[in-house]
């Protein structure tokens, strides 16, 4: 069989069908088993659920636990810090939620074996800060991986999920999902009475700060390609928040994470003269976004804004002063196995660049933005909350269901619901878990039908970039530029640079308007129409082409979710120059969207911030 037009098409009916194997997933394929024994639980991942998603590489900090049986924070102290840290905007029902139940998914995993830190002192979990526990975490994913796979019916590692199937008999059903086997070229029908998306966010869709053969490198995962949104959006799901994209403070080059510095080993910034400037900009913030200035802690985005202000100033580079941290053996090896268990790039970097921590401060950057629903930002789709908690306009019957019947989602394709991390997306897989299992068993009378048409409309699609490169190519001698198709690296390249340029990339230091986001659309449309012409050398080429269609789609969302917000509401994360001011008044409100798949158009809209906790 040619790998390059495998005709192969193999069909899986399931009860519940997991789309994306990383801590969400896993989350979302345990409790299914605990609560649907008896249920055919399906699992497809598009690498190898072993080691998938954001946690692959590991973690060295749990960032969302209470500490409820030792008293530490109640979920409603979790609320607060949330709603305080996005800038007043969070689905509160989705935050007490997890915050309420994402002590026990912690405490699975030590049972499963990870090696938690504790404090000998006080016999607790030791704590890096009030809501992250210290961790060795370099086999946290095979760790958490293991239960999936016990507890799913069948895992189907290597299989790239292309799109989700809709319902012949209604249309805002799903029906399962269609992907291709980057192993044998196989494709892969699977349908489901109910369907969970715990895709990955996205990275590469700005232009990263990294360039040439180090490009690769991202802080975020780089095969996190908005699969989580460029799937939900085709299937007609209502979007929130895609405008709240994601810029994290980083050790520059290699992207080390600075929360155990800044919190476990309280480390200190400074502009270049050794001058501390985050709360050196007060008065001017005060004026543009009010109050928030106030906060404490103060949110992640305005300390990015202080740091953007002091480099505009003249003032860079920013230092983080680790060599006046690591005085004791024991801060020393928490520093590096801070890195070492999951950013060993950094530790890379300072061998490369003859910086001995103990010695030289290292410079930090600011990052270029992502696409996420599970740090410190909630990009994703607008979902029901639980039953006892979410507001009327909050709740349509299924906890963790999108605006498409039977369509769950956990992880960073929910919006709404920041500061989940690592053990928030687990627990929130869980919850998905569970209301997916009451829709398969309430709609238990037979598997929703996919249109067999529209299923082989699909396939040629799927595989048309093969084809395009095994007959377009003779249009070249050598090399990779063609008259006729564009390769996906060369189609990302594009989008990264018109989203750096036009939707407040780091190269515009992050500021974007009006007219530049209506230009940007345009030039997105262009795009749009080229990815017709994507051509793939083999399946794994194949599998890029169709990331760059969920990156490309998540692109036009948060595109479309920018411009609508017209005010400046997370300064460090982008600014609108031309609404340069925080807007309560106008904009203390959700900015939604949804694309009509049958109409092909956009419709925006606005829905309320209900305040739950006081
Ligand atoms: S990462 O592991 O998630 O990449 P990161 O450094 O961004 O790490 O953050 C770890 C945790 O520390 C997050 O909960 C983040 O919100 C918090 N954090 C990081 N820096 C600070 C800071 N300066 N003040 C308060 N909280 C911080």
């Amino acid at each position: 069989m040619s790998v390059r037009s495998s005709k192969a098409v193999r069909r899986v009916d399931s009860d519940i069908l997991i789309i994306g194997g990383g801590m969400a997933g896993c989350g979302a394929a345990y409790e299914s088993r605990y609560w649907g024994r008896k249920l055919k639980i399906v699992l497809v991942e598009k690498a190898n659920v072993e080691r998938s998603g954001a946690v692959a590489m590991g973690l060295s900090a749990i960032n969302c636990y209470m500490g409820m049986r030792w008293k530490e924070n109640t979920p409603d102290d979790f609320v607060r810090y949330a709603r305080t840290d996005l800038m007043g905007l969070v689905r509160e029902d989705l935050v007490f939620d997890i915050a309420r139940h994402v002590d026990s998914t912690v405490h699975l995993f030590e049972e499963w074996g990870l090696p938690i830190i504790y404090d000998k002192e006080t016999g607790r979990y030791k704590r890096e800060g009030r809501w992250q526990i210290l961790i060795h975490g370099e086999s946290y994913k095979p760790i958490v991986a293991e239960a999936a796979r016990k507890s799913a019916t069948e895992v189907y590692n290597r299989i790239m999920v292309t799109h989700l199937l809709r319902d012949k008999n209604d249309p805002n059903r799903v029906a399962g999902a269609a992907g291709f086997s980057v192993r044998d070229g196989a494709f892969y029908v699977f349908r489901a009475k109910a369907v969970i998306v715990s895709a990955g966010g996205a990275t590469h869709v700005y232009r990263p700060r990294s360039v040439g053969e180090g490009a690769g490198r991202t802080w975020y995962s780089p095969w996190s390609t908005g699969s989580a949104y460029g799937l939900l959006i085709q299937a007609g799901a209502e979007m929130t928040q895609m405008e709240n994209r994601l810029v994290v403070t980083r050790f520059k080059d290699g992207y080390g994470p600075v929360g155990a510095w800044f919190l476990a080993l309280k480390a200190v910034a400074t502009n270049a003269y050794g001058e501390d400037y985050e709360r050196r900009y007060t008065e001017e913030q005060r004026k543009l976004y009010g109050d928030y200035v106030d906060s404490k802690p103060f949110p992640t985005c305005l300390r990015n804004d202080s740091m953007l202000r002091e480099v505009r100033a003249g003032n860079s580079p920013i230092y983080i002063h680790t060599e006046k941290v690591l005085d004791t053996r024991e801060k020393e090896e928490l520093g590096w196995e801070d890195f070492l268990d999951m950013t060993m790039s950094q530790s890379i970097v300072w061998a490369a660049q003859n910086i001995d921590p103990k010695v030289t401060p290292s410079e930090l950057q600011t990052s270029e933005p992502y696409i996420m629903g599970s740090h410190a930002t909630c990009s994703g789709a607008w979902a029901s909350g639980p039953s006892d908690l979410s507001p009327k306009d909050y709740f349509w019957g299924y906890n963790r269901m999108t605006t498409v019947r039977g369509l769950f989602g956990a992880g960073d394709t929910i919006g709404g619901s920041a500061h989940k991390f690592s053990s928030g997306s687990f627990a929130e897989g869980r919850l998905a878990g569970k209301a997916a299992v009451s829709f398969a068993l309430d709609h238990g009378d037979g598997t929703p039908e996919v249109d067999d048409a529209e299923v082989e409309a699909l396939r040629k699609a799927v595989f048309t970039p093969l084809q395009t490169y095994e007959v377009e190519r003779n249009l070249i001698v050598r090399g990779t530029v063609s008259p006729t198709y564009i390769f996906p690296g060369q189609g990302v390249t594009r989008l990264e640079k018109l989203m750096d340029e036009y939707c407040g990339g780091w190269g515009q230091f992050y500021t974007t308007n009006e007219v530049l986001l209506k230009r940007g659309l345009e030039l997105l449309g262009m795009l749009k129409e080229d990815l017709a012409r994507v051509a793939a050398q083999d399946l794994h080429q194949l599998q890029r082409a169709w990331e760059l269609s969920h990156r490309v789609w998540t692109a036009e969302a948060v595109l479309r979710h920018t411009l609508h917000r017209r005010e400046t509401r997370w300064p460090g994360y982008y600014y609108r120059a031309d609404c340069p001011k925080l807007d309560d008044k106008e904009w203390h409100v959700f900015v939604n969207s949804r694309y009509d798949p049958a109409t092909g158009s956009w419709t925006m809209s606005t829905r309320p911030v209900h305040r739950l906790v006081p």
